[in-house]
């Protein structure tokens, strides 16, 4: 169960506020319920048939004011000290830049490799700078209780240091659209010597942990033609199919070369999905827009080489 894991310092930290807030509110919940029930019997009216007036009482007034404040002030204090803690990583983390868009997650690392899932060795601090291509969306590892709003034209900096070797998931918390139940990622925390075989070897280094994630139904991106990696890591998938199947946006599966109308600046055309068309559709979506499909394509930044994968990759579905 991830709710019950704590495999991050964050998780340890903000277990400890938890605890404290939950443990002083079951005190006081039976603290308050045994006074009401002695107050109930010895103060009914059958023991007190004549009910008496009670002046103030100074040295009460002063303890009940008092005692909440202190523990309030101790709860702010646990609270806000963790949240500086979970804002503020360390200098020597590994800065980590962290894109939410309709509906997927993508990770870049500072050597430029960009993942689906986010791979971190365990034991070292990992700086998430967390941003949105397009709205508002909410990146949740239960697991490490860490939770920070992906905006818009900002950057949400929030840092984790795994205790333990494992695949947690990665949540949107944030309702962002018809999928976004479905915008999910996993977060897999390996031994540092497998992260740096990874991460220092070129293109092919094989992903880490892939024994710990072979159990888990989730593609195995290394083993992918260059293009679908693309697709998978930009997010394209979220709304292209390439088997066939409908989802948000056409499938991608045996356009290329078709004939299909379009939407051109409001006049319905007839062309032919080739290489022009299919780099045009990327590029500048709301150019052309599918007949029966909404404009909800958004405008992703490819390179020129990653466009280059994605059209001979359409072009090899058929
Ligand atoms: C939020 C959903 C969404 C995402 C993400 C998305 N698309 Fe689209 N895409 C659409 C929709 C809807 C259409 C149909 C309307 C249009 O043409 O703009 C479309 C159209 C297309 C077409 C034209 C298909 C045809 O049958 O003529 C191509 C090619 C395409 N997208 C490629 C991509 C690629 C590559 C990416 C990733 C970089 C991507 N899309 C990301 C929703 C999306």
């Amino acid at each position: 169960m991830d709710w019950m894991n704590q495999a991050a310092l964050s998780a340890q930290k903000s277990d400890a506020v938890f605890f404290y807030v939950f443990g002083l509110s079951v005190v006081f919940l039976i603290f308050i319920t045994v006074l009401m029930i002695y107050f109930v019997v010895r103060y009914s009216k059958k023991r007190n048939p004549v009910a008496s007036q009670i002046e103030g009482h100074v040295g009460l007034e002063i303890l009940w004011t008092a005692i909440p404040l202190v523990l309030f002030l101790s709860i702010f204090y646990y609270g806000w000290t963790n949240y500086e803690y979970m804002r503020q990583a360390p200098r020597d983390a590994m800065a980590i830049k962290v894109t939410a868009r309709q509906w997927s997650w993508s990770f870049e690392y500072p050597n430029g490799k960009q993942t689906k899932v986010l791979f971190a060795p365990l034991g070292k601090p990992m700086r998430l700078d967390v941003r949105s291509a397009d709205m508002i969306h909410g990146f949740f590892v239960p697991s490490f209780r860490l939770k920070i709003d992906a905006v818009p034209a900002r950057t949400n900096t929030t840092w984790f240091q795994a205790t333990k070797p494992g695949s947690y998931d990665i949540e949107c918390t944030v309702i962002c659209g018809v999928d976004h139940s479905l915008m999910l990622s996993k977060v897999v925390i390996v031994p540092e010597e497998e992260f740096k075989a990874w991460y220092f070897g070129g293109e092919d280094a094989q992903e880490p942990g892939k024994a710990l994630r072979a159990a888990e139904a989730h593609p195995d991106l290394a083993n992918q033609p260059m293009g679908l990696a693309v697709l998978t890591a930009k997010g394209c998938t979220a709304c292209h199919s390439v088997d066939g199947k409908p989802k948000v946006g056409p499938t991608l599966k045996a356009i290329y070369g078709r004939e299909a109308q379009v939407l051109v600046a409001g006049n319905l055309r007839t062309i032919t999905v080739d290489d022009a068309y299919l780099r045009r559709s990327i590029t500048d979506p709301a150019a052309q827009v599918v007949r029966g499909y909404p404009p909800a394509m958004p405008k992703t930044a490819l390179t020129a080489q990653e466009l280059d994968e994605v059209v001979r990759y359409i072009k090899t579905l058929d």
